[in-house]
């Protein structure tokens, strides 16, 4: 056995070619080994003696002449693959879920199967051909060995899936499977809009980008986090949530309606109104747990009152309380109105349902909000 070191020209220029590769994805950024000589087809006389001596662990796939795969069997002989000792894979090829693999690759040479081994790392790529992670022959000459596996579709590029498909080889054909993220027969995938779908995972107070094979998530203005869970980056005195996605404060401190409204002002905020029926039963939940000592309170101001025009319910905002929406009124009698009362309570006796009192009744919590 002749231990010179020899390299295949084509494959000093590939050697160059390939660096300042620096991508990182081995199914993109590899080394092709297409040299003619390399195929376990090729009998040597003995006379060539290349040497994968100057490998350093790149990744490289195996094409053209070469062959698509590594052989995963003895080759019949040694003095393969234009080397003494041609190098073969013992084991399977990985399928595309196992990921990166490790496998021995052994020398065949003087009778004995696997003489010298290195260890190597194998992945399948999507488009279905096989990409090798190769160190240096251990000695010379020794040369990892392509084969021709021809009913591999994926693997010699013959068939026809699209870009953003996996190729599956199988028994006389192929399966093209779009990848996720992508819809169709394999053959042509186009991409799924899951914002449009409402697939996403984005949050309610997120904003939802579709993108090639999947889509984005960013939270909206005055909220902070991964989109698919925003909180509100609230002002400082501001902070409880109880559920709503807004900055509330509860305050625990009767007041006049006036007077609260002016706390709330104070505070950079406004006395919180209820903004939907949902409020409504999340108020009630807020005042289930703002404390054991709620008999000091007959109910909470909501923010709702005819103090402008005598009849006509609107809220602090100035949005009208109109006859199609959300109300919660205690039953008749006890809502009655008057001239003398404007103010909407929201009152503890009546399981917390509205009715109207004088905006001068100084047993009513709130709830400041930010503006
Ligand atoms: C081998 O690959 C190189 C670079 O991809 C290419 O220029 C060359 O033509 C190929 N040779 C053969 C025999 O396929
Ligand atoms: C090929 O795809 C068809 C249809 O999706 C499926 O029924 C079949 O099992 C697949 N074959 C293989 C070997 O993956
Ligand atoms: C998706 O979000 C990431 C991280 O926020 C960002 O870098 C990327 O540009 C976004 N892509 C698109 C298409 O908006
Ligand atoms: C409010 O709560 C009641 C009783 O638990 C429920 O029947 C109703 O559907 C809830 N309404 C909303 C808008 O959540």
């Amino acid at each position: 056995m002749d231990l010179r070191v020899s390299v295949p020209v084509g494959l000093l220029v590939l050697i160059i070619m390939s660096t300042g590769v620096t991508g990182q994805d081995p199914c993109s950024d590899y080394i092709v080994l297409n040299e003619t000589s390399r195929n376990v087809q090729q009998v040597n006389d003995g006379s060539a003696k290349n040497c994968d001596r100057e490998f350093n662990g790149e990744w490289y796939r195996f094409m053209g002449p070469a062959g698509n795969v590594m052989p995963t069997e003895a080759p019949p002989n040694w003095n393969r693959c234009g080397a003494d000792a041609p190098m073969w894979m013992n084991g399977q090829h990985p399928t595309l879920a196992d990921g990166e693999v490790s496998r021995q690759a052994c020398a065949y040479w003087g009778g004995v199967t696997c003489r010298w081994q290195t260890t190597i790392q194998v992945r399948a790529c999507s488009a279905g051909y096989f990409v090798y992670k190769l160190p240096a022959a251990p000695v010379c000459s020794l040369v990892y060995c392509g084969a021709s596996d021809d009913n591999n579709e994926c693997a010699d590029d013959t068939d026809n899936c699209h870009d953003q498909a996996t190729c599956t080889n199988t028994d006389g054909g192929f399966n093209c499977t779009c990848n996720d993220g992508y819809s169709g027969d394999g053959v042509t995938c186009t991409d799924n809009n899951e914002c449009a779908d409402d697939t996403d995972n984005c949050h309610d107070q997120a904003t939802c980008t579709n993108t090639d094979g999947g889509f984005n998530c960013t939270c909206n203005d005055g909220y902070s986090g991964d989109g698919v869970t925003c909180t509100r980056a609230c002002p400082v005195g501001y902070g409880e949530d109880y559920g709503f996605g807004k900055c509330l404060r509860v305050l625990k401190r009767p007041l006049t309606y006036s007077m609260a409204k002016t706390h709330c002002q104070a505070r950079g905020g406004r006395i919180f109104q209820l903004d939907n029926a949902a409020d409504v039963n999340r108020t009630k939940t807020i005042l289930e747990r703002v404390g054991t000592n709620l008999n000091r309170y007959v109910g909470m101001w909501v923010g709702l009152t005819d103090e402008t025009t005598e009849g006509t319910f609107a809220w602090e905002d100035g949005t009208p309380l109109d006859s199609g929406d959300f109300s919660d009124w205690a039953p008749q009698p006890y809502n009655h109105n008057s001239k003398r009362r404007d103010c909407v309570q929201m009152k503890r006796k009546f399981n917390w349902q509205w009715v109207v009192r004088s905006c001068m009744r100084v047993k009513n919590l709130f709830v400041c909000e930010p503006n």
